[in-house]
């Protein structure tokens, strides 16, 4: 009440560090007597409500704060409202400049090696530190922070612990749990000498076409209310305790705020079209809570909100976060998102400042952004009031962290205890989490618990396969193209399983296609979806694996073989999969269980003596949808007809009996929305295929399904081209700069005779190497980074040809699906000639 009071009087000077920093002198607050302030009743319904943080008025920190201001260069300043990513920066450029803060992107790592060991993080943490320590400060050091995603547990970092995806962890609706994985994901990394989680994410998810559905506890905004003060608590230590960024805890981060789980479509950084009332209440629901427990920072949306980006907006960054829920951290920036506020470039943006941002990330852009702020400030496009309150929340959250006299990150408590990094102790609570996630959607008969002294076969691609039961954000940003020997330490699915059979006196069998020679008595299927992160992972519908149904030939051929059958799912989404759940008698919903893979046999199987040591316990904290389109569907909606309801989740006991399923498909999607210019036959509206030159004919073929490929013979008589193009130019930029490839399925019916290229719009790299040492007549994907057309000069902003192939010499290709993804790349492309 207090707290609401006096933002009313002072507006944005609110708080207690602000007023010491001079713009608010005027306004004492506690020498207003109560009674002349004017209640406000009833909130207006664009007020955000008043929130207590836990963490006290400190007026020595402020003091201290403005002792520091006081002795900072305007250079200093803003160069701690930057941060650039280690892949672009140097720790002597760091030092040159004295940027406040650092970030390891998703794709960033010691040496660009992702699977650089625990040791060398911790090294280059210390190196970029001391670099900053030596550099020639006007006044008083400031000490550097570094950032990074460790969103379930430090999944960067090889030999970490790595927890369940936010979506399960919001099915285990233990919130208690959620605070001891932040404790664990905080000791990780100060283990490595980082200072700074993004994390939680506190995206309630309406839409689960989003690439990021994975990243929310729930689409409902009470299961992310009960876990956002928890996480933030785990991370932070509690505010009010010497626990509180003490030893072995890092800096919470809330985000996106706001709306990022609310855009149309699911489009990821797209634009939220809630009203007011739905954007505080439920797409804001975590922030109270995590404000309360003290989170330090706020990181903002890419998305918009009615059409206005969020980086831009004053009344979402200052309004509502600061003024009105007194938030006293600091707003951070998404990667580049600045850049997408209308009159902004990466480089260029005193709007963001402007409306509340206090550091922009700046992965590569940081060089020139700089050079610009730091004009914008003297020209007084960027209020000096405005940077002197930006950089003082900067240095508060610093002081409260201890930064200033925590020295080194070599020096600090638990730091390079390297053994400790994914501890037996660590990967328990992460065991626990994934028995606490799993939720089960089907058991007729109730087929499960199974004992483990049956014989068992274990199959599926996702059965031996902790890259896969992990998804994005796991070593890479994509998490793809992992191998298991890139988790030491860690548990597949079926490693739990055998583990447990073999010490019931049992027998389990893996066989990833489903092949055995002695009939099994019963059989478990891990399969699934792909890891992907952010828009990479955005589809067009809820349907699995539209393309590829190799899994439900595995349980067709079981189900006809008479052999009880348990699915085991992994996704980052509810999905439509009626004629998966159709050919099992049982089917878990495991999510993106992480590390700890044996925490699934821990439910599924009996102990050795028969008894069932733990049920399943997980509800669902997202509606599991009845229609394969993926309308949106969550709980509370009019009308609302899910498959599975919001909380449901048997366990052993219930008796209920899932019966058949409709099985219509959506109409096949033509593309487009999934990055995919030419799959199932089919491309997105408005795109087509075409030739150009003579001697080039094309025909269609059926790969996997009827006519959902084409062939082409050019027969040399000319230069010739097959091109796919659209009318309307598509910006793929933003793949191009993470780290995205083409990819084209191709066949090689007859091998080149000359030079062939591939391009994008008229950027071409040669791949008649590639075709010349493929196989005659077997299919196969070729991967083109994006950032080799960008260095043979695309403008990946305008896209108006994704793939044009030309040779003229002889040659005979099919293609069966061209798309913008994540792949492993083992050839170079660029390079080859
Ligand atoms: C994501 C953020 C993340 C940041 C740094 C962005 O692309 O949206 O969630 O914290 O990158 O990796
Ligand atoms: C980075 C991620 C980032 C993404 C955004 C990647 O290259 O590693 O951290 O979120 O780009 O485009």
């Amino acid at each position: 009440m207090a707290a609401r009071a006096r933002t009313n009087m002072a507006g944005l000077c609110s708080t207690a560090l602000f007023m010491t920093l001079g713009a608010c002198a005027t306004t004492p607050p506690a020498q207003v007597p109560q009674a002349v302030v004017p209640a406000i009743t009833p909130p207006q319904p664009d007020r955000w409500p008043a929130v207590q943080s836990r963490v006290a008025d400190d007026p020595a920190l402020a003091l201290r704060v403005r002792e520091l201001l006081g002795g900072m260069s305007l250079e200093e300043k803003v160069g701690q409202i930057i941060q650039p990513d280690i892949a672009s920066i140097t720790p002597a450029e760091v030092a040159q400049y004295k940027f406040g803060s650092i970030l390891a992107g998703g794709n960033s790592a010691p040496g660009g090696n992702e699977k650089a060991p625990a040791a060398e993080w911790l090294k280059l943490a210390d190196t970029y530190w001391k670099a900053s320590d030596q550099a020639r400060w006007n006044g008083p050091k400031i000490p550097l922070m570094w950032g990074i995603d460790a969103v379930h547990g430090h999944a960067n970092v090889v030999g970490a612990t790595i927890f369940p995806q936010n979506i399960g962890l919001g099915a285990t609706r233990d919130p208690a749990l959620m605070r001891r994985i932040g404790e664990v994901t905080a000791r990780e990394m100060v283990i490595t000498g980082i200072d700074w989680d993004f994390s939680p994410t506190l995206a309630v998810v309406r839409d689960d076409r989003w690439g990021r559905a994975y990243e929310g506890f729930s689409e409902d905004p009470s299961v992310v209310r009960s876990f956002a003060g928890e996480m933030v608590q785990g991370l932070q230590g509690r505010a009010g305790t010497p626990e509180f960024l003490g030893a072995g805890r890092v800096i919470a981060t809330a985000k996106h705020f706001v709306g990022d789980g609310g855009t149309a479509g699911g489009k990821d950084q797209g634009d939220t079209l809630a009203s007011p009332e739905e954007l505080r209440d439920i797409h804001g629901a975590g922030y109270p809570p995590a404000i309360e427990a003290g989170v330090q920072a706020v990181m903002a949306s890419f998305s918009s909100v009615r059409g206005e980006k969020v980086h831009g907006s004053s009344a979402l960054l200052t309004d509502a976060l600061k003024r009105d829920m007194g938030f006293s951290g600091l707003v951070v920036g998404d990667w580049n998102a600045h850049g997408q506020v209308p009159g902004c470039t990466n480089t260029s943006c005193p709007q963001s400042i402007n409306a509340g941002l206090d550091m922009f990330m700046a992965p590569d852009s940081w060089k020139e952004l700089y050079a610009n702020t730091l004009a914008q400030v003297r020209s007084g496009a960027i209020p000096m009031a405005r940077l002197d309150d930006a950089v003082g929340r900067i240095l508060a959250v610093k002081l409260r962290a201890g930064l200033f006299s925590k020295g080194a990150p070599s020096a600090r408590l638990l730091a390079g205890q390297v053994e400790q990094l994914g501890s037996a102790q660590h990967r328990a609570v992460a065991r626990e989490a994934v028995r606490k996630s799993l939720v089960l959607l089907k058991n007729n008969g109730n087929l499960l618990p199974l004992s483990p002294g049956a014989n068992i076969l274990v199959a599926g691609d996702g059965a031996d396969n902790i890259g896969k039961q992990s998804g994005g954000w796991t070593i890479s940003w994509q998490g793809s193209g992992l191998t298991n020997a890139d988790f030491p330490g860690a548990t597949s699915i079926w490693k739990g399983i055998d583990a447990a059979v073999r010490s019931a006196g049992g027998r389990a069998t893996l066989s990833a296609d489903g092949s055995y020679k002695r009939k099994p008595d019963v059989a478990i299927v891990v399969f699934g979806e792909e890891p992907y992160a952010e828009f990479v992972g955005d589809r067009a519908t809820l349907e699995f694996s539209p393309g590829d149904k190799t899994h439900l030939d595995l349980l067709r051929k079981f189900k006809a073989a008479g052999i009880p059958t348990v699915a085991v799912f992994l996704s980052g989404r509810p999905m439509w999969v009626n004629p998966e759940l159709n050919m099992v008698d049982a089917f878990v919903a495991a999510f993106l269980p992480g590390s700890e893979g044996a925490g699934v046999a821990d439910v599924l199987l009996r102990d050795a003596r028969g008894q069932v040591a733990h049920d399943f316990q997980g509800k669902l904290s997202f509606s599991w949808p009845k229609r394969a389109d993926g309308a949106p569907l969550n709980r509370g909606d009019e009308g609302y007809d899910p498959l599975f309801p919001f909380d449901y989740g048997l366990r052993y006991a219930d008796r209920t009996v899932v019966s058949a399923l409709a099985e219509d498909r959506p109409p096949p999607v033509p593309g487009g929305a999934d990055g995919v210019f030419f799959g199932r036959g089919s491309l997105p509206p408005g795109w087509s295929w075409a030739t150009s030159g003579q001697g080039l004919t094309v025909s269609s073929l059926d790969r996997r399904a009827q006519e959902d490929a084409r062939r082409f013979r050019w027969t040399g008589a000319s230069e010739a081209q097959a091109f796919i193009q659209t009318a309307a130019p598509i910006d793929l930029s933003r793949e191009t700069t993470g780290e995205l490839s083409l990819l084209v399925d191709y066949r090689v019916d007859e091998r080149p005779s000359g030079a062939v290229n591939l391009a994008m719009n008229t950027a071409s790299v040669p791949i008649a190497g590639v075709l010349r040492s493929a196989p005659i007549g077997q299919w196969r994907t070729l991967a083109v980074p994006l950032r080799c057309f960008a260095r043979a000069g695309l403008d990946a902003k305008a896209v108006a040809v994704p793939a044009a192939i030309g040779t003229a010499g002889r040659l005979s290709l099919s293609i069966s699906d061209v798309r913008v993804a994540s792949a492993m790349i083992n050839q170079d492309l660029c390079g080859q000639k």
